[in-house]
């Protein structure tokens, strides 16, 4: 039992993306992003990840051309473009003190090449911003989130292209300058890491664009210019205004040892520091020694232009940001178990249960996350990501889920063990306060949350909102910052 509340100040909130709930996909002159191609593609018996992260230049074209919205779910979202002011003032019922949401570059710049940005998404995000002002929400804007132009993809195959570092930089500098009076705190890159996951949705990346046997060195020739293009955006927002806060944004992927095997350990340990890789280049400014040393043995050199490790060493950013959904374990047995997680296949643990969607639910391991990268990075984290998709079912027109709300509070409580120890956690964003698209499926079915969307995966039903009784719920956490949790 913990005796102290959360700290004074702290941002309770929901994150959200534009690719994911906007909708509006081809008016008021949005140009294409990569999301708008991604298909529907369930998978919640298929343990094999990786099939659906497979895209090729064909089907991108094809689906390009295509101009249905049936199978690319992300095109109608869920249509928060024409009912924002309805979800704002639903998160507003609920306290939230912050909304994590993501500007879709391509409203703003169509084909990511533009010189001046389409007034109709500039004023669109002004007036969320103006209605999130009203409600005294504090923004939490992600740059880029799974939703650069394809056109950039296409052409220049996404970020392996220096091209794109100053693409993206004039986009930034025109939220940064447009949105300067609404917003304080920005992320650059969601999830910077996942590139090596899934290039295409985080970077642009089109395998067969890669000269043969070079695909691994693009990928990091394309990281590279997202450091980049971080620092310089870094610097930009600093110059601007002094009150601006610039975040990196990470997976994290807590890994375990499945046994003490001194083997087992071992795979553990690189797991776990080529998760930091990017923190330590976005925080600390350098690459680590035991990267470039491993990039080496494996003969993949990155250009870098004379200025590049100045700019990273100079600019770096001012709090740690990440998405927690699961752990998992590692194993040098190749036959150990293996589960799904968030775009990743893990060896199983024993000790966890996990989701519908086989992710294993750890809450531990967000405490023992939290003090690992305070301890290490010694600056504010938030959490921005954090939730459990699950199949609702809707029960005499009510979503009765205490799996959602017993996932939560476990994490919660976590969190409060993890301040208590002195970590500087200065706000959470759960992910998502409101059913949407999934990233990786695209599906409605995967339910995040605390308001249901009357949608299925194929695009058909009212679209009107409804509290889930876990609405209340986390409505009380914040309204008692988070003492309701040990209330008896
Ligand atoms: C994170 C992404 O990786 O995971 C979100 O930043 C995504 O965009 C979330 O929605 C959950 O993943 P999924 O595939 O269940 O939507």
């Amino acid at each position: 039992m913990s005796n102290t509340s959360f700290p004074p100040n702290f941002l309770w909130g929901g994150a959200i993306a534009a690719n994911q709930v906007e909708g509006a996909w081809n008016i008021d002159g949005k140009g294409m992003s990569v999301a708008d191609v991604a298909t529907y593609k369930p998978h919640v018996d298929n343990k094999d990840y990786s099939s659906h992260l497979a895209i090729t230049k064909e089907t991108i074209e094809r689906a390009a051309k295509d101009p249905s919205e049936k199978w690319y779910p992300k095109r109608r979202g869920i249509d928060f473009y024409h009912r924002y002011k309805e979800d704002l003032a639903l998160f507003a019922e609920m306290g939230f003190k912050t909304l994590r949401l993501s500007i879709a570059w391509t409203r703003l710049f169509p084909t990511g090449e533009e010189l001046l940005p389409n007034e109709k998404g500039v004023t669109f995000y002004k007036n969320v911003f103006k209605e999130m002002q009203r409600l005294k929400m504090k923004p939490i804007v992600t740059l880029s989130h799974y939703e650069m132009p394809l056109n950039l993809s296409l052409k220049y195959n996404g970020w392996v292209d220096r091209r794109v570092v100053d693409d993206f930089v004039r986009f930034s500098k025109v939220c940064i300058d447009e949105f300067d009076e609404y917003v304080e705190y920005w992320l650059t890159f969601n999830e910077i890491d996942s590139i090596h996951r899934h290039p295409f949705t985080t970077a642009g990346i089109i395998d067969e664009l890669s000269a043969p046997g070079g695909e691994e060195k693009d990928i990091y020739q394309a990281l590279h210019h997202q450091f980049i293009a971080s620092s310089l955006v870094t610097k930009y927002a600093h110059e601007k205004n002094k009150n601006n806060k610039v975040g990196c944004m990470l997976t994290k992927l807590m890994t375990y040892p499945l046994t003490c095997s001194p083997a087992d350990v071992e795979l553990t340990q690189r797991k776990n520091l080529e998760n930091n890789f990017y923190a330590d280049v976005q925080v600390r400014g350098e690459y680590p020694g035991l990267i470039e040393r491993d990039l080496q043995n494996r003969g993949i050199v990155i250009n870098m232009e004379k200025n590049d490790r100045k700019l990273l060493k100079k600019y770096t950013v001012d709090f740690l940001s990440f998405s927690y959904y699961m752990s998992m374990a590692e194993s040098a047995d190749p036959k150990a178990e293996r589960t799904p997680g968030n775009t990743v296949l893990g060896v199983k643990n024993p000790y966890l249960p996990s989701t519908d969607w086989g992710w294993q639910i750890d809450p531990k391991g967000l405490k023992i996350s939290l003090i690992e990268l305070y301890d290490r990075y010694q600056i504010p984290l938030m959490v921005v990501e954090n939730g459990m998709g699950a199949v609702d079912k809707v029960e005499n027109g009510k979503i009765y889920d205490p799996y959602r709300q017993a996932y939560f509070e476990a994490h919660f409580k976590e969190m409060k063990e993890a301040i208590d120890e002195g970590v500087d956690l200065i706000g959470y964003t759960s992910w998502a306060p409101i059913d949407l698209v999934s990233a990786g499926t695209s599906q409605m079915s995967k339910r995040y949350g605390f308001i249901y969307v009357d949608a299925d995966d194929e695009g058909n039903g009212t679209y009107n909102r409804s509290r889930k009784e876990s609405f209340e719920w986390y409505k009380r956490v914040i309204e008692t910052n988070g003492d309701s949790l040990y209330e008896a």
